[in-house]
């Protein structure tokens, strides 16, 4: 248990990819008490200098005894990492906050959206999971329709930036598309097609049961989120040559009739979500507005007109920040409140 005090101190692991970058930056921006950051990484970034509150902070090689001393450990340097070295940051007394997928679905860990279920924190053990990026987007919007009028059924199919991915995936994108415009071969290292002008439907491996494990994932945590083992989701995961946001169309069908309004009241309410749906002005949200943003941005609200109860949704959400570094930077303070 994290023992409260005026400031702590805080590591991260895999602090100059992608998520641990924003998880410095949100640290900073959100004045979270820090007395002293542990910024760890690999060998190929060892000694590398972070800004964080005015101050420079060097990288360390992230290893079994990076822990001694610290609070907090958020993790974000992959999931076999988070398997090695999270039992030993534990073992040092730290509370970490787990951004892979290595503890989401043991039922001894929470897994955690604040605005969802803060609750369950409580019963943490040394770790508590923060989901899958498109998974935490979702939930934010569903939860509160489901508290109104139990959803029995998701069907999502999601357009993920490559942000997702991390830093190398960023650059192929980026890479390729500069090559493409000068008439140059691309290359190809971190997804089997190129990504450049076009969409993949392969994200994470694949199972024997022709699903990827992210669409698994999206399944399984929204039902362990949802505290509803009832509720079918089936899932479509898509990588779209888009850097930032993740845009998932859900279509659910729910055992209350809700209209559209309904739904567009009872979203506006919900804490963290933007009801941003005005199509006769254009209004919808796409990657390029939410990038950078906080909250869960919801539009093209409309009402399944295919079967009795559904309705179907465009969820847009900063993957970086609210789908990992925002919501693990959010439990944090829920620890220390
Ligand atoms: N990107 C997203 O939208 C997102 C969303 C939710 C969850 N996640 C999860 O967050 C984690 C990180 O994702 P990312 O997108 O930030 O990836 P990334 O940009 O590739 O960054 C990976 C980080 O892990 C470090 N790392 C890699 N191998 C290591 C090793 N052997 N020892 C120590 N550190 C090592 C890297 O350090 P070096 O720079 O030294 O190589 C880097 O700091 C992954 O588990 C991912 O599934 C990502």
């Amino acid at each position: 248990m994290l023992k409260k005090k005026d400031k702590y101190v805080v590591a991260v692991a895999g602090a100059t990819g992608a998520v641990g970058r924003e998880m410095v930056e949100i640290l900073q921006e959100r004045n979270f008490p820090v007395s002293e950051l542990v910024l760890l990484a690999s060998e190929n970034t060892e000694g590398e200098r972070l800004k964080f509150n005015d101050r420079t902070w060097v990288v360390k090689r992230l290893s079994e005894d990076s822990f001694k001393g610290v609070d907090i450990a958020l993790f974000s340097a992959g999931g076999e990492r988070s398997l090695e070295f999270v039992p030993a940051a534990v073992k040092a007394g730290a509370v970490v906050i787990d951004n892979s997928s290595a503890f989401r679905m043991d039922p001894k860990v929470p897994l955690v959206v604040p605005e969802v279920n803060v609750h369950v924190m409580a019963k943490h053990n040394g770790i508590i999971a923060n989901p899958n990026c498109s998974t935490i987007g979702m939930v934010m919007a569903l939860k509160p329709i489901h508290v109104k009028a139990r959803i029995r059924r998701i069907v999502v199919t999601t357009f993920q930036s490559v942000s997702g991915t991390g830093k190398k995936a960023i650059d192929e994108l980026a890479g390729q598309t500069v090559a493409l415009l000068n008439f140059r071969d691309i290359e190809k290292k971190v997804y089997p097609h190129q990504i450049a002008f076009n969409c993949i439907p392969h994200i994470d491996t694949f199972l024997d049961n022709g699903y990827t494990k992210e669409e698994m994932k999206m399944a399984n945590e929204t039902r362990k989120i949802l505290e509803d083992e009832s509720v079918r989701v089936t899932a479509t995961t898509v990588r779209v040559p888009v850097f930032r946001c993740h845009s998932e169309s859900v279509n659910i069908e729910t055992d209350v009739k809700l209209s559209a309004n309904e739904v567009r009241a009872i979203l506006s309410e919900a804490p963290g979500v933007i009801v941003y749906d005005d199509p006769k002005k254009d209004l919808y949200p796409t990657a390029i507005d939410v990038s950078g943003k906080d909250d869960v941005y919801v539009g093209r609200i409309r009402e399944d007109e295919s079967i009795p109860n559904g309705i179907n949704l465009w969820i847009v959400s900063d993957n970086i920040r609210k789908g990992a570094a925002l919501n693990a930077v959010q439990i944090a303070e829920e620890l220390i409140r």
